[in-house]
């Protein structure tokens, strides 16, 4: 058998490299979003998760960004204005002044890891295939698409990686723009979080879910019910930082790991009744840490309710195995076998559609992960 090494945080300073080899060049990355199944709520420094976490990645919901880098003749010291580094950013062709300051988090964070940030200047152009004020959150494809591009400048200066420790490092240092944009990396399931029943798992990076998944989770599906287009009332880094005296934490990460333990045998077994459970449980247990916070909130919207309720009734009269997951928002996922999906499309569109903002959904499924598109 093959011994599993895990990457520990030095594994992934570059050291040793000559930028001067580099004069300009540019990336574009095509990265998806993705949608966990057990929850990511509550974190440590640096960006450290308190319980493991497993998430489908997406394929229709996805940001391009293109990553164009020229070298610096001399390096603006520290003080200068965008914390030393010198960029740009521009997201569906308008450039972005109130994106500059997470990104300049951002990369004072990776810096140690990547540093030659400060020999460029950067320009980053960034789409969303989804719109931007739909609720679904971009960050995570976003820093994903971010992270990569910045892989492929380390490729180039250290052209003998190997393809594993590049997505691994991918993972590393997209998860330290934001957690849940290390398991944007590759597909199809993700899991984030060191947990003893996952070889090879980290708190560092996202790994793919190591064992055989059953036929039943092939191509699952994940319609994405808009039910409120607004910008989100409370972001998830805040939502994070109310776990910290949380009443309930210790037991809230204990509960997510156990069902990181129960989702792996049943994501080997394919019973859906189970996954049905795992993963609605995990929604509701999410939005009851919010409701239960101080100060609490409560994100769910009366169509929110309406949709899980109708949910139900239609599981309880056909023996579906239509479920719901929720994010840190209103919007409400449908996840549903490929087998299914004539009958939960016709379901969604001739009962669930009018609860959604505008009659506004995305039909999404499971994908593979981020792809290259161009590295010039
Ligand atoms: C509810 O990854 O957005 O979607 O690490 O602060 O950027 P930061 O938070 P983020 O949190 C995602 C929370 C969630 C659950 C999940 O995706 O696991």
């Amino acid at each position: 058998m093959r011994k599993i090494f895990v990457l520990i945080e030095a594994d992934f300073i570059l050291e040793n490299y000559n930028s001067n080899s580099i004069k300009s060049g540019n990336a574009t990355w095509k990265t998806p979003s993705n949608i966990a199944l057990v929850k990511y709520w509550g974190k440590r420094d640096p960006q450290l998760p308190e319980n493991a976490s497993v998430s489908f990645t997406l394929d229709a919901c996805f940001t391009l960004t293109t990553l164009k880098y020229t070298k610096r003749h001399s390096k603006l010291n520290s003080e200068s204005h965008n914390g030393g580094y010198n960029f740009e950013v521009y997201f569906e062709g308008k450039k972005k002044e109130d994106f500059k300051p997470k990104i300049e988090t951002f990369f004072k964070r990776v810096e140690q890891y990547i540093p030659f940030l400060k020999d460029f200047n950067f320009i980053i152009e960034s789409r969303n295939s989804f719109p931007h004020s739909s609720g679904i959150a971009s960050s995570a494809s976003g820093m994903s698409a971010l992270a990569l591009c910045l892989m492929s400048i380390e490729k180039e200066l250290n052209l003998k990686m190997t393809d594993e420790y590049f997505n691994k490092k991918a993972s590393f240092l997209a998860r330290l723009g934001s957690g849940s944009a290390c398991r944007s990396i590759e597909g199809e399931l993700i899991v984030w979080g060191s947990h003893k029943d996952i070889k090879g798992s980290s708190n560092l990076f996202g790994i793919k879910y190591p064992n055989k998944v059953h036929d039943n989770f092939k191509n699952y599906h994940d319609t994405i019910l808009l039910v409120d287009e607004g910008e989100k009332q409370v972001s998830s880094t805040v939502g994070h930082k109310l776990m910290h005296k949380h009443p309930f934490a210790a037991q809230r990460f204990k509960q997510a790991n156990d069902n990181v333990s129960k989702l792996s045998e049943i994501l080997q077994n394919g019973e859906l009744k189970q996954f049905i459970a795992i993963v609605e449980s995990e929604a509701l247990s999410l939005h009851a840490m919010m409701m239960t916070s101080n100060p609490y909130f409560i994100l769910m919207k009366p169509n929110t309710l309406k949709i899980i309720n109708k949910i139900w009734e239609f599981r309880a009269s056909t023996n579906s195995n239509i479920c719901f997951t929720l994010d840190a928002g209103a919007n409400v996922h449908i996840l549903f076998p490929e087998i299914e999906k004539e009958e939960v499309n016709n379901f969604i569109t001739s009962e669930l559609i009018q609860y959604c903002q505008e009659n506004h959904y995305i039909c999404d499924r499971v994908g593979i992960g981020a792809k290259l598109v161009s590295n010039n």
